[in-house]
């Protein structure tokens, strides 16, 4: 059994977000560096911030713009964290 804390919701997002944190892990044991990840519900990009985080590819479908711009731009902060920690 896995125990991983769920997130609190914030006002302009949906309800069922899971934890990076399981993501993570799942992704790590059944995918390599380079493997692509398909999500066809990515809501915000709760599984292609992970995949950006660990050298996975990804690629997320949603129903709504407004997710998949939320998407886009969480997975680009993600991006330029990694490209700030590789500039140190
Ligand atoms: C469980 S939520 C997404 C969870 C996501 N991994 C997250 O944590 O943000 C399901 C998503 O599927 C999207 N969705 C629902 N029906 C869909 C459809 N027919 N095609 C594509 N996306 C759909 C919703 O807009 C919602 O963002």
């Amino acid at each position: 059994m896995w125990e991983i804390a769920t997130r609190a919701h914030y006002g302009n997002e949906h309800f069922t977000i899971f934890p990076e944190a399981l993501v993570s892990r799942i992704f790590k044991f059944a995918t390599e560096k380079g493997d692509w990840v398909l999500d066809p519900f990515a809501g915000r990009g709760t599984t292609g911030i992970p995949c950006t985080y660990l050298g996975r590819n990804f690629t997320g479908i949603d129903l709504y713009e407004e997710n998949v711009v939320r998407a886009q731009n969480n997975i680009a902060y993600a991006m330029s964290e990694i490209y700030k920690s590789n500039e140190k």
